[in-house]
């Protein structure tokens, strides 16, 4: 036994050490990341220092209007170029002057002979950048950057989604893996109904319908697609939910389709700062329906502050009222992510895979954990990881589905998945945009 739980350890070192030269960190940099709001990057803003995945970067902006991400410490003397002056293209360091491009090139040595003869030599720390819904994108692995993937979430204009992020004190891994454990939405998030607002009344109620439901999962182009059912017994139906594991540290998962019916999907990225903390990127997105923008706002904008850090923390015991626990079942209000985070910081800095007793509603964390395993493995052979694209052919994602539905019991999920991805559900409703 004792060796078995040595395994799982050395499986969980694995996956969850993500700096520079580790086996799950160069599985990550082969895919684009989130590394900010492109709203929190304005024309003419300064530079901000950024922390990804161990890796300490400047992110900027420059005065062509390019997002660029480099190494933060200046290559001739190691100042800190987030002071730095942001002209003639690129960033200045305020230390001697170089000045640098998006690329990393070192376009200027203002106090060398001639402008510095041998600039060319320096190679600058540069990672490429670009901008899909609303956020920044970086690509921090070797190479030629793989296809940026277009999922309908991120490619669709801004009138259809709505985005942010939360800060978390804990491991990428476990944050995410709290995405693909569909059970726990009948447990954590359970709340009497009648103080929320209609669209997680709904929701909510469909969680409450059945609260021991079976999961089941298939292996997916783009990692794990997930069925949850729910037993409706009097009216000889089920309610079938369908979510997904994006490799290697996203999810798509339920995007008010329950309210708004079919055409939502929200997608969360989960990318490190380091081991023991990260950032959770949201992209809601509905294709056919407006999205309630000012109930999540207003409910997320009382749960965190400016800088995208929760109120609720460790240090305040995320402020839970054990009266309120007669009508929430966690005793710390109705704003889901709020309890997400709670709940994978309370699992430790990094969760111990050893400890662990892992039943049948953690399939789909099994598999991901196997799936993940796979992928560094391949990496290490030279290989692209599942996800990461090279044809366009294949960047179409109508078969990424989120669905929350009733159906006959005798329905099989993955047929009806396989016959529903061949429409595109996706497909977008021009009212929303010409309302916009
Ligand atoms: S340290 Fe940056 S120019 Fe000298
Ligand atoms: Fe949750």
């Amino acid at each position: 036994m004792a060796d078995a739980r040595d395994d799982i350890r050395r499986q969980a070192e694995l996956l969850t050490r993500t700096g520079p030269g580790t086996p799950a960190g160069e599985l990550l940099r082969r895919y684009w990341q989130p590394v900010a709001f492109a709203k929190d990057l304005p024309d003419g803003g300064p530079p901000r220092p950024v922390r990804i995945m161990g890796e300490d970067l400047v992110l900027f902006r420059d005065d062509r209007g390019r997002a660029g991400l480099l190494g933060l410490k200046c290559s001739h003397r190691c100042a800190d170029l987030s002071y730095g002056r942001l002209e003639d293209g690129g960033l200045r360091c305020v230390y001697h002057g170089w000045l640098y491009d998006v690329s990393g090139r070192c376009l200027e040595q203002p106090g060398e002979p001639g402008g510095g003869a041998h600039r060319d030599q320096v190679r600058h720390l540069a990672y490429p950048c670009l901008e899909r819904g609303g956020a920044v994108w970086a690509y921090m692995g070797p190479g030629q950057p793989p296809l940026f993937p277009e999922y309908p979430a991120l490619s669709a204009p801004e009138a259809y989604r709505f985005g942010g992020r939360w800060f978390s004190a804990c491991n990428y891994l476990q944050g995410n893996e709290g995405n693909i454990d569909p059970v726990h939405t009948s447990y954590l998030h359970r709340f009497d109904l009648d103080q929320v607002d209609p669209y997680q009344r709904i929701s909510t109620s469909v969680f409450g319908v059945d609260t021991a439901p079976r999961l089941s999962i298939e292996n997916a182009r783009f990692g794990i697609r997930l069925f949850t059912e729910r037993s409706l017994p009097a009216q000889g139906k089920k309610i079938l939910r369908v979510t997904n594991f994006v490799m290697p540290n996203a999810c798509a998962i339920g995007g008010y389709e329950t309210g708004l019916g079919r055409g939502g999907c929200s997608m969360f990225w989960h990318v490190p700062i380091d081991d023991t903390h990260h950032w959770r990127y949201e992209f809601t997105f509905h294709s056919k329906a407006k999205l309630p923008v000012h109930l999540i706002v207003d409910q997320q904008g009382s749960e965190r502050d400016e800088n995208d850090m929760p109120y609720r923390n460790a240090a305040n015991r995320y402020r839970q009222d054990r009266d309120e626990m007669s009508r929430t079942f966690i005793g710390m209000g109705h704003n889901f992510p709020s309890h997400d985070l709670f709940v994978t910081e309370s699992q430790g800095a990094i969760h111990d895979h050893g400890a662990e007793h892992l039943v049948t509603s953690d399939l789909a964390i099994a598999r991901a954990r196997r799936q993940i395993a796979a992928a560094i493995h391949d990496v290490e052979e030279g290989k692209d990881p599942l996800g990461v694209l090279r044809h366009p052919a294949d960047n179409d994602f109508r078969d990424l589905l989120v669905l929350t539905e009733a159906l006959d019991t005798a329905v099989d999920p993955s047929e009806f998945c396989r016959e529903l991805a061949q429409e595109n559900i996706y497909a977008l409703n021009p009212e929303i945009a010409a309302a916009a």
